[in-house]
């Protein structure tokens, strides 16, 4: 009963609720991790002065500004507990702790608006957490049942609500990550973890249309892999790839599949969506391609549009042959951090194709719009993808 309730769950994607009933009790059985209670007492110690009037909203860096609070919570004797809120402030640990030196981490990207009449609002949360544990699974590190993290999630937000910036293309971008804290120099998943939330209010993370190139070389996922996982070390793994095409010009890399480099896969921190005509063509998600919670917006959209969505296993050749023939009339990058990133030019081996200018971009600028609006609160959720904290 609770299988059927589940999958009813994931096929129809509003009914999340049905799938946050099921999900846990579903996995109860496979994984110590869930001897959990789903509900927290969550212990909140709000800082005595917030350093919210230091912060200029108008010149946000991505990812440098922290806001006053954090959520954290122990996995210790194989249960979730000493839930809490308190400042923002280092962490200290021990020299030995594992994930410092095998890289047992996973970590999840989201993002709070605020509405024009001050309501702050969650984008399709509960999608990161699935994906939280379905990493989680793959990392041999226990999973947070989606009810116990949208409490967390929803009651770090309202402390720090006054740091969800309103200004046109900036947001609240949140961090929940886990690490593995066991104090121990051998090979072996932890039995205790942390679980952090943290949060930044940001501006875009690129600020110009990017210029991307195909990369034949270096892979950033194999399949049996990570690939799929938000996993630390695959982040890590593709730093060096990244830095070598930045010193050649290019913003970001366009990753091939490891076996043969024929397929394109998607980029350090997006998925890839071309449109030719009034097709939208993007490689379908894998064990090696993350399932991006923006693409899975952008396709469900298109398709609201009447668009014709293709998403499937996308070759080099083919993009590369329309490119040559101009068929390609836009290409972008769809991730949480990135939003919609305008691809510029792309490069593959010695020849760059310039694509047409973001002005005459109809179907990605239109998109960008109604994104922005919808997780603004501005328009008829038709989804049920924003959640009111
Ligand atoms: N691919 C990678 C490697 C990413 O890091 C991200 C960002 O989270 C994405 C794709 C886009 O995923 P999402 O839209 O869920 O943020
Ligand atoms: C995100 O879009 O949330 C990401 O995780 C990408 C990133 C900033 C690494």
């Amino acid at each position: 009963m609770l299988k059927i309730l589940y999958i009813i769950g994931t096929l129809f994607q509003h009914l999340w609720f049905v799938r946050l009933l099921s999900i846990s009790y579903l996995h109860a059985p496979k994984n110590k991790s869930c001897m959990i209670a789903d509900t927290l007492d969550i212990n909140i110690q709000q800082v005595s002065k917030s350093r919210l009037e230091e912060v200029d909203f108008q010149n946000l860096p991505f990812g440098r500004v922290f806001s006053d609070h954090m959520f954290v919570m122990n996995y210790e004797g194989g249960k979730w507990d000493h839930a809490r809120i308190e400042g923002f402030k280092s962490l200290s640990m021990s020299p030995a702790t594992s994930v410092l030196h095998y890289g047992q981490a996973i970590f999840e990207g989201l993002k709070a608006h605020k509405s024009k009449d001050g309501e702050v609002l969650l984008f399709r949360p509960q999608d990161n957490a699935r994906r939280l544990n379905q990493s989680a699974i793959r990392m041999c590190m226990p999973e947070i049942p989606e009810s116990l993290f949208m409490e967390a999630l929803t009651k770090l937000i309202d402390v720090d609500r006054g740091w969800v910036p309103d200004s046109a293309g900036s947001a609240l971008y949140i961090r929940p990550f886990m690490i593995a804290v066991d104090e121990y120099v051998g090979i072996r998943p932890s039995d205790n973890y942390t679980f952090i939330i943290f949060t930044c209010p940001v501006n875009a993370y690129y600020t110009e249309p990017l210029h991307v190139k195909i990369e034949e070389k270096y892979s950033r996922a194999s399949s049996g892999g990570t690939g799929y996982a938000k996993a630390s070390g695959n982040y890590a793994a593709s730093l060096y790839p990244a830095k070598l095409a930045q010193e050649e010009g290019y913003r970001q890399l366009i990753w091939t599949d490891s076996s043969e480099h024929k397929y394109i896969e998607e980029s350090g921190t997006m998925n890839i969506c071309f449109v030719m005509g009034n097709r939208l063509i993007t490689p379908k998600s894998s064990d090696t391609i993350l399932a991006g919670i923006t693409k899975d917006s952008v396709t469900t959209i298109a398709r609201d549009w009447g668009m014709e969505v293709e998403d499937r296993r996308v070759s080099v050749d083919e993009v590369v042959q329309a490119l040559k023939d101009g068929q390609i009339s836009e290409a972008f990058g769809a991730g949480t951090a990135a939003t919609i990133a305008q691809i510029e030019s792309i490069t593959f081996r010695e020849n760059t194709y310039n694509l047409p200018g973001k002005e005459n971009r109809t179907f990605s600028n239109k998109l960008y719009d109604y994104l922005d609006n919808l997780k603004r609160g501005a328009l008829d959720d038709a989804h049920n993808w924003i959640i009111k904290v």
